[in-house]
């Protein structure tokens, strides 16, 4: 054990228990370099270089820009989330970064920044798993939710429901097959021209169309927790395509609210059937495609008529944020979890129960 990680494992010990721990969350996975400072629950200051704009062109992220534009933007974001919060970097407790899933070289900025800032001021460095950081944010959003409670994770690369059994601890009750719900959402906007990313721009073109368009349901008639986005999404593609051939002229915006009612359709009938089955009366949703509200308002309805209390985070806290890792990294030290040495590596497969 380095002479570093004797002195981060004797300081994480006094922080557990401590409810107004000051902490810094690094979050670098794919298109956005951010940075939070909670103190406990609490949001200083969160800032968020979003890298849209520039992969816009390209009608999705590309790694090696993605990578790039991190470098550049990281140590600015931080002095930023830094100063916004009024606090100094000795001030900072402990520091989380998301290690995975996400793109490797992405991955690989936030964690050797996070790991070299960590070092130098001699404070515990906390490996954070960024789907469980989607989740965690609902802790800021809402301060007395805890666990146990059933989450429906949709984000855009994965998608599952889970039960949340602990600060640290999810276990997945169903998830997709093939495309995540997110990713399903950016394929169908570049098949109606719709630039990324695609979730926002569906759900808009979508107010004013009709769900007209007959789309296949998958898993039809079989009781599953499961997900399946892929045949909806070949379904649109053939239909683009034959009326095409055929010279027909098509509605986009009947498309895309066809696509959207179906699928949240599914995800919301999903989460309320596993919160039953688990016999859970809260029902918790986490990640990106979580700012739709189509899907919020399904999920809200469905679960009212069974009794059940349900929690989304604000739009702005739904994608990728520092606020979130920060938010977990808390979460961990709460579970008694080990922080990392400086030999910590990013890992771009990460599972959600990781
Ligand atoms: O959770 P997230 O930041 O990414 C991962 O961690 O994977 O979510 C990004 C995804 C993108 O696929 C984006 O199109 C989708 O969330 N998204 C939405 C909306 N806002 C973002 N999907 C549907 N409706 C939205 N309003
Ligand atoms: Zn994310």
């Amino acid at each position: 054990m380095s002479a570093y990680s004797e002195l981060a494992r004797v300081k994480i010990e006094k922080l557990r228990g401590r409810d107004d721990i000051l902490t810094l969350g690094i979050e670098s996975s794919c298109d956005e370099t951010a940075c939070a400072i909670l103190r406990g629950r609490e949001v200083l200051s969160s800032v968020i270089a979003s890298q849209i704009d520039i992969h816009k062109r390209f009608g999705g992220v590309v790694p090696e820009i993605a990578s790039r534009n991190h470098v550049t933007a990281i140590d600015g974001v931080v002095r930023s989330a830094l100063d916004k919060a009024g606090v100094s970097l000795e001030d900072i407790e402990v520091i989380g970064v998301t290690y995975g899933a996400g793109l490797l070289g992405a991955l690989l900025v936030g964690v050797s920044y996070a790991k070299a800032l960590a070092y130098s001021l001699g404070i515990p460095l906390m490996a954070v798993n960024h789907i469980k950081g989607h989740v965690a944010v609902n802790y800021i959003a809402d301060k007395l939710l805890t666990p146990p409670y059933v989450c429906l994770i949709a984000s855009g690369g994965h998608t599952a429901v889970a039960y949340v059994k602990d600060w640290d601890e999810l276990e997945i009750l169903g998830s997709t097959q093939d495309d995540a719900c997110g990713e399903a959402f950016d394929k169908i906007a570049r098949v109606l021209g719709l630039s990324y990313p695609g979730g926002p721009a569906v759900e808009q073109l979508a107010l004013s169309g009709k769900p007209v368009v007959k789309l296949p349901r998958p898993f039809k008639g079989i009781d599953t927790l499961d997900f399946s986005f892929s045949g909806i999404k070949t379904a649109l593609i053939n239909y683009v395509h034959n009326a095409s051939v055929k010279g027909e002229e098509i509605n986009r915006a009947d498309i895309a609210c066809s696509f959207q009612e179906l699928v949240t359709d599914i995800m919301a009938d999903n989460a309320v059937r596993a919160a039953k089955i688990k016999g859970c009366d809260r029902l918790v949703i986490a990640g990106g495609v979580g700012a739709n509200g189509v899907l919020r308002n399904k999920v809200e309805l469905r679960a009212k008529r069974e009794g059940l209390s349900v929690y989304y985070p604000p739009i702005g806290l739904c994608t990728d944020n520092g606020v979130m890792i920060a938010a977990q990294a808390q979460c961990m030290i709460k579970a008694g979890r080990d922080c990392s040495d400086y030999d910590l590596d990013a890992d771009a497969s990460l599972t959600p129960e990781d």
